[in-house]
């Protein structure tokens, strides 16, 4: 395949998630996406704030909230922990005396803390609705068809499958069923070097960019060593020939949210800044993650900004939501932050979890009632978990 159709990047496919009320409807295409049970309080309700103090109060210790840093300011003054996607796997993982664990981030989070967590914890999600596009971008029965193209292909063999936290948990079991791992943003480039010791090839899901950033910018590979898997087309769009001379096998998925910053948006900022340090998450565009100076998670990029020297300046390329806070936090250091993009960009499923939705949540918990509960399938969780072991356990 040629570098031009490497970077192949389309518009991502239009949603019916937009047109859900919050907290109501559901979208039968996503991986969660089922209606919001009971009355949620008004969001003008001025004691909302109250109400979610005196119900963590009533729960104490019964309770362990986790916030992604992507969650909206109103939430993550209730977590007890925040964190990236990897460290809340573990943050969870850790609690087994919390009966519940309410999980203030999206769904495939919220199933992984599920999988990590005991069977006599109940992991909630404030708002079902919170999902994540990227991770509906490969369900399992396109990913079980995949497979047939790469056995037919005669390279199923010596194919280890690593996939990103950000899939539902049905594409996580497969991947442990198939002797692969996961991986998050912040570890991805140990988990590839762990499957290219078990294997020859990668087949990465379901974020590209994550894929070609992290073999490419971190391990030297090509862009010509990656090719790109299209579930919308036969056999993946790919000749056994091309699946055959491929190092990484790139799942055509993406972020909505990370995907639309472009080389414009860089070159902008530093016209607009001089000295502008550009940091971005590696779910963006490979030419973007190219023209940064720095690459890394969520976690990594809040440790960057606070290790970074008063006069500093940044350009963040990540959620809006993170880059307002650090923005605001940093502001009295004489740090100045910006947004990478003119555009804002929060993600819309992140958001959905809000104050209402986390009132409503811990109140039903201090009466006795469980909502939103998130469990796997038993025999889902048990496949799952051996590819989340594996990340865990990752040197
Ligand atoms: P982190 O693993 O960096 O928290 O990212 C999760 C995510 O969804 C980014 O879009
Ligand atoms: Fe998913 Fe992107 Fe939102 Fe992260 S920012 S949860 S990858 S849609």
């Amino acid at each position: 395949m040629t570098t031009a159709q490497t970077l192949d990047f389309q518009a991502p496919t239009p949603s019916p998630l937009a047109l859900l009320l919050l907290g109501r409807e559901s979208d039968p295409r996503s991986e969660r996406g089922v209606e919001c049970p009971g009355d949620l309080p008004a969001p003008s309700d001025p004691d909302l704030v109250e109400r979610a103090r005196a119900a963590k109060a009533k729960l104490g210790d019964k309770v362990f909230v986790l916030g992604h840093h992507y969650q909206r300011d109103e939430v993550i003054e209730f977590a007890d922990v925040t964190g990236d996607s990897f460290k809340l796997a573990r943050d969870a993982a850790a609690r087994p005396d919390a009966e519940y664990i309410v999980f203030c981030g999206v769904h495939f989070m919220a199933e992984s803390a599920d999988i990590l967590t005991t069977a006599d914890q109940q992991v909630v999600l404030p708002d079902l609705a919170a999902g994540c596009s990227m991770a509906d971008m490969a369900t399992a029965e396109q990913v079980a068809e995949c497979w047939d193209v790469l056995t037919e292909a005669g390279v199923a063999d010596v194919t280890v499958p690593v996939s990103y936290m950000n899939s539902s948990a049905d594409i996580k079991a497969f991947t442990g069923k198939h002797g692969g791992t996961i991986c998050t943003s912040s570890n991805a480039e140990r988990a590839l070097n762990w499957a290219f010791e078990q294997g020859e090839k990668v087949l990465f899901l379901p974020d590209q960019h994550l894929g070609r950033n992290t073999a490419v910018r971190d391990m030297g590979m090509s862009l010509d060593d990656c090719v790109l898997y299209n579930p919308h087309k036969p056999n993946g769009g790919l000749t056994a020939e091309e699946l055959r001379g491929a190092k990484m096998i790139l799942w055509r998925g993406h972020c909505s949210v990370h995907g639309r910053f472009s080389l414009e948006s860089v070159r902008d900022v530093r016209e607009r800044i001089p000295g502008v340090n550009v940091l971005v998450h590696p779910e963006c565009r490979h030419e973007v993650v190219a023209a940064a100076d720095y690459v890394g998670s969520t976690e990594y990029i809040i440790k960057t900004l606070e290790a970074a020297p008063a006069g500093s300046k940044w350009a963040i390329g990540t959620e809006l939501n993170l880059v307002r806070r650090l923005a605001n936090r940093f502001a009295g250091e004489g740090k100045e932050i910006v947004f990478l993009d003119k555009t804002v960009c929060f993600c819309s499923t992140m958001n959905r979890i809000d104050l209402p939705h986390l009132v409503w949540a811990l109140e039903s918990l201090a009466e006795g009632k469980v909502v939103n509960r998130i469990e796997v399938d038993p025999e889902v969780a048990s496949f799952s978990k051996l590819a989340l072991e594996r990340m865990l356990a990752l040197p």
